[in-house]
This record gives C-alpha cells, sequence and structure tokens, in this order.
C-alpha cells in the first residue's frame, strides 16, 4: 500500500487492501450520531470495527475519539455500545481517557455544559509501547526520611524523591479558531482534533517509524502531525472537498509552524 496517503474512499475499500496486522496505530473520531452530515455518507461502524482489529498488529492501539448526540431528550449511548463491541471483536478496553474541552460551547437548557468527549484507547493485546506523558511532582529533590535504627535510634537517610509523575487520563485542551491549530484551511472542514491531542496520542503509544492510520482523516490533522513527529502514515476520507482541504494544510506546514496553543 502507499504510504504518506489519503485515501478518496470508504476506509472499508482502504482497509479491505491491508494484509493483516498492518497497521501499529490509530487514532480517529468517526462520524458522531450523524450530528453533521458528511456529505450523507454512510457510516457502517460494526464492519469497521472487525477490520480495524484485523488490520492492526498485535500489541497495536486504536484511540477512538466520540461523544454522543441528545436526540429526544436523551444522550444515545452509542459511545458506550460502540466500546462494548469493540470488546466483542477482540480488543481490549485498555483505557477509558477523557478529551476535556476547557472552552466548550455553552449550553442551555437543565444539563451542565458539555465538556468532554470520550477517547477510548482499544489494544490487540497488551500495548507494545507506552511513552507516558509527565509533569513534574510537586515535592522533588532530596528529602530526610527518618528510619528506626536498630538500637531504637532515629537515623536520618537522604533519598531522593522522583521529579516527574505520569500524568492522568484525562487531557485538556482548549479548541477552537486559531487555537486547535493554525492552519486557517483546516476550520473549513466542521470537527477538527486538536492537534496536540493527536501529538499526545501518537507520542503515548508509538515510535518513530510507526505506521499511523487515520480512518476518518477529515481535515488531514493525523496526517499533519504523524508526519512531524516522523512517523509513517496513510488515512482514508470519503469526501474529495475533505480531502483537498487536507492535502491544501499538508502542503502548507512547517517544522518551525508545529502547533497553535494547548
Ligand atoms: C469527525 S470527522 C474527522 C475529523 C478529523 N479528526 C480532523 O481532525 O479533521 C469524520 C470524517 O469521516 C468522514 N467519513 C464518514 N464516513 C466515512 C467512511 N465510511 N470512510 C471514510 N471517511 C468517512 C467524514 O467525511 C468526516 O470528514
Amino acid at each position: 500500500m502507499k504510504l504518506k496517503k489519503i485515501y478518496n474512499e470508504n476506509c472499508l475499500t482502504t482497509m479491505g487492501n491491508m494484509p493483516d496486522n498492518f497497521i501499529d496505530f490509530v487514532i480517529t473520531s468517526p462520524p458522531y450520531d450523524d450530528i453533521r452530515n458528511y456529505n450523507g455518507y454512510k457510516f457502517e461502524f460494526e464492519k469497521i470495527a472487525k477490520e480495524l482489529f484485523r488490520v492492526i498488529k498485535i500489541g497495536g492501539v486504536v484511540i477512538w475519539v466520540v461523544a454522543d448526540a441528545t436526540i429526544e431528550g436523551s444522550e444515545t449511548g452509542t459511545s458506550f455500545k460502540q466500546a462494548l463491541f469493540f470488546k466483542e471483536v477482540g480488543f481490549r478496553l485498555h483505557d477509558t481517557m477523557i478529551y476535556y474541552k476547557n472552552n466548550p460551547m455553552p449550553q442551555t437548557g437543565n444539563r451542565y455544559h458539555q465538556h468532554f468527549e470520550y477517547m477510548f484507547a482499544f489494544s490487540k493485546g497488551n500495548p507494545n509501547t507506552f511513552n507516558p506523558i509527565t509533569e513534574p511532582t510537586k515535592y522533588h529533590g532530596l528529602a530526610n526520611m527518618k528510619n528506626r535504627g536498630h538500637n531504637g535510634s532515629l537515623d536520618y537517610e537522604k533519598i531522593e524523591r522522583t521529579t516527574e509523575k505520569k500524568v492522568g487520563n484525562v487531557f485538556f485542551y482548549s479548541v477552537g479558531g486559531g487555537i486547535s491549530t493554525k492552519d486557517k484551511v483546516a476550520y473549513n472542514h466542521p470537527a477538527i482534533f486538536p492537534e496536540k491531542l493527536v501529538a499526545d496520542q501518537i507520542n503515548t503509544w508509538t515510535n518513530e517509524n510507526d505506521l499511523v492510520y487515520d480512518p476518518f482523516m477529515g481535515s488531514g490533522t493525523t496526517a499533519k502531525i504523524a508526519h512531524l513527529l516522523n512517523r509513517k502514515w496513510l488515512g482514508s476520507e470519503i469526501s474529495k472537498e475533505y480531502v483537498n482541504i487536507a492535502e491544501e494544510r499538508l502542503k502548507g506546514h512547517t517544522i518551525n509552524n508545529l502547533f497553535a496553543t494547548t
């Protein structure tokens, strides 16, 4: 298969041309509950989940970013149904992560503001790679540690505390015009990923030269970030209009212009 390419077709067609155990990592966000009509294309979730399981390598990870629509007063629960179906086809539900939007669209009515989407991390067996994002610990450096000695006296020992710890599984991002990406052309697509989210997930679950696939490439965020992080990549996008946006976007970036603010 040709890499560094967005196939303008149904992702089922692209995956149908892939051998088993081909892809290291998938990050994607599918069409949600027909919230948006992406030029009217049909989305065959169950077939797609099965194909993802076939084409991902053992130890590969799929990050599935999804939220529910509210229909006739109730959230649909589609996210949960999809997560359980991924388990049925053989994936582990490795981690239910949250994509927290610092600045969501305000909600009216008797619900709190909708601040998050799921980032389900599914894995085919135990993940091959985990490069956790870390943050400084609150207290670090040398500390005095009290030990009770053999004769009952208190001895003081210097210990080195770790300076970094893994972050939690809620990832926080600001979103919107000029923030999710600096690439103006991307905003012609209605539902783009923040670039930083894609970078954080790719860095966590892959190493350089691993192969990243996005079956719903949209404006090309996954392609751009995988490329800049020296990963191999390919994608599918059913709408020609969006493939054009993605290609325009990929032409325009430079390494110094990688991310907008987080
Ligand atoms: C939520 S958007 C993805 C946006 C993307 N994450 C980005 O950063 O721009 C979902 C995309 O899936 C595309 N799509 C819908 N059904 C598809 C299918 N069966 N195969 C490939 N693409 C499809 C839609 O045209 C839409 O652009």
